[in-house]
C-alpha cells in the first residue's frame, strides 16, 4: 500500500517501535507510534538496518498483459497483412470483397467451400493477405474500444459516381485515429457518371493526395461488379505491406483478438479468431476474453480442419466454456492450470461486471452502432 504505521514498521524490523521513533527523531522526522510513515521514511529506516524495501505490486491477475511474453528481434519474421475495407453506403465494400475472394481463393482451391467465418486469406504473387470481411467501421470502432488493434491496411472505396461522403470521411478518421496506411479504391470506375479525378480532388481535401500530383497516397481505379483493377490492388496492398516491415514470432504461444463469436446448437460455443503472434494449435489451452477452454478443433476460412494456425491467419476454434465477444484479446498459455486460474479469474470478473452495470451488450449491439 506504500505507507506503513511505525509499529507496523518496527514489527516487520522485529524492534520496539521506540527505537524506530528514536532513529526517526535523529533523521530530524518526529513521529508517533500510530504515525504513517511514507516510502522515503521507510526506506531510510531500513537502510540503518540494512533491510532492503521490496514493495508489494497488486497485479491484476485478469489482465492479459501481465503475461505477455516479449520477442526478441531475432525471433521476428515476416507476416501477411490484416485489411479491412471502408467506405460510405453502397459504395462497394461487400462486392470488393466478395469478388477478391471469389477471383483469388477458388482459382487455385477447386472444390474448396467458402466458409463464412468473418474474415479469408488470398494469396497473390506467393504471399498472403488476409481481409477481414467485418465491416471496416466495426473492426475500428468496436474492438479499438476494447483496445484491440487489428487492421494493418485500410482499404477506403469511394465510389466514382457518388464521392466522397459523410461516412467516408468517418473511415478516413478511424485509419487516421489509428495510424494505419490508406489505399483508396476508387470503385464503380465502369458507370456512366464515373468521375474518379472528382474523388481524387476531394479526397485531397482531406489530406489524401495522389502520387501523381506530388502525394503519397495510393490510388487505385476499379469495377469490383466488373472484376477490373483487382489484381492491380492487391499489388498495392503487397507494395504497402513491404513497407510496413510488419512481423511476428510464429515460434511461441499464440495471441490475438477476437474477430467474430457465437453459440452453436451442437458444437457450443464458437469463435472466429485472429492470431496476430505466435501459432496456435490444436489441444492449446486458451483465455478468451472472459472464456476460456482448450481448442478442440480448428476450421479455415475454406471450412477445412487444420491443426495449427500462423500469424495474421484467420480461424474459427470450439472447445471454449462461454460466447467471448467481438474484439475481446485472447492468449494462450503454455501452463494449462494457469489458463484455467486466469480464465476463471476473468469469468469471475465478468460476473461481478454485469452485476454491477445490469446491462448486457451483445455482437449485435456492437456491429449495429455502425
Ligand atoms: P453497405 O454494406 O450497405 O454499406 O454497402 P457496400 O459498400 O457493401 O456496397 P455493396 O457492395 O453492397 O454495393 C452496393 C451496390 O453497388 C450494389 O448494387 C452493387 O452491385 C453496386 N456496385 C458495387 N461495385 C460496383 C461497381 O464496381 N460497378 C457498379 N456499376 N456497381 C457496383
Ligand atoms: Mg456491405
Amino acid at each position: 500500500k506504500g505507507s506503513l504505521a511505525v509499529s507496523e514498521l518496527a514489527a516487520k524490523l522485529h524492534r520496539e517501535s521506540a527505537e524506530i521513533i528514536k532513529k526517526l527523531f535523529l533523521q530530524g522526522v518526529m513521529a508517533t507510534k500510530n504515525q504513517e510513515l511514507d516510502k522515503d521514511a521507510i526506506e531510510l529506516i531500513c537502510a540503518e538496518y540494512d533491510v532492503e524495501v521490496e514493495e508489494e505490486v497488486d497485479v491484476d491477475v485478469t489482465d492479459l498483459d501481465n503475461y505477455k511474453i516479449e520477442d526478441k528481434e531475432d525471433d521476428l519474421q515476416e507476416r501477411p497483412a490484416v485489411v479491412t475495407i471502408m467506405g460510405h453506403v453502397d459504395h462497394g465494400k461487400t462486392t470488393l470483397l466478395d469478388s477478391i475472394r471469389d477471383t483469388k481463393v477458388t482459382e487455385g482451391e477447386a472444390g474448396g467451400i467458402t466458409q463464412h467465418i468473418g474474415a479469408y486469406q488470398i494469396e497473390e504473387n506467393g504471399k498472403k493477405i488476409t481481409f477481414l470481411d467485418t465491416p471496416g467501421h466495426a473492426a475500428f470502432t468496436s474492438m479499438r474500444s476494447r483496445g484491440a488493434q487489428v487492421t494493418d491496411i485500410a482499404i477506403l472505396v469511394v465510389a466514382a459516381d457518388d464521392g466522397v461522403m459523410p461516412q467516408t470521411v468517418e473511415a478516413i478518421n478511424h485509419a487516421k485515429a489509428a495510424e494505419v496506411p490508406i489505399i483508396i479504391a476508387v470503385n464503380k470506375i465502369d458507370l456512366e457518371g464515373a468521375n474518379p479525378d472528382r474523388v481524387m480532388q476531394e479526397l485531397t481535401e482531406h489530406g489524401l493526395i495522389p502520387e501523381d500530383w506530388g502525394g503519397d497516397t495510393i490510388f487505385v481505379q476499379l469495377s469490383a461488379k466488373k472484376r477490373e483493377g483487382i489484381d492491380d490492388l492487391l499489388e498495392m496492398i503487397l507494395l504497402v505491406t513491404e513497407v510496413e516491415e510488419l512481423k511476428a514470432n510464429p515460434n511461441r504461444p499464440a495471441e490475438g483478438t477476437v474477430i467474430e463469436a457465437q453459440l452453436d446448437k451442437g458444437r457450443g460455443p464458437v469463435a472466429t479468431l485472429l492470431v496476430q503472434n505466435g501459432t496456435m494449435h490444436v489441444g492449446d489451452s486458451i483465455v478468451v476474453g472472459h472464456s476460456y477452454g482448450r481448442v478442440r478443433a480448428m476450421v479455415n476460412d475454406l471450412g477445412r480442419r487444420v491443426k495449427t494456425a500462423a500469424p495474421s491467419t484467420p480461424v474459427e476454434i470450439t472447445g471454449l466454456n462461454s460466447v467471448p465477444n467481438a474484439g475481446d484479446q485472447f492468449m494462450v498459455f503454455k501452463d494449462e492450470k494457469q489458463a484455467r486460474q486466469v480464465g476463471e479469474a476473468k469469468q469471475q470478473r465478468q460476473v461481478e461486471e454485469n452485476r454491477s452495470s445490469g446491462a448486457r451488450v451483445s455482437l449485435d449491439d456492437l456491429f449495429n452502432q455502425i
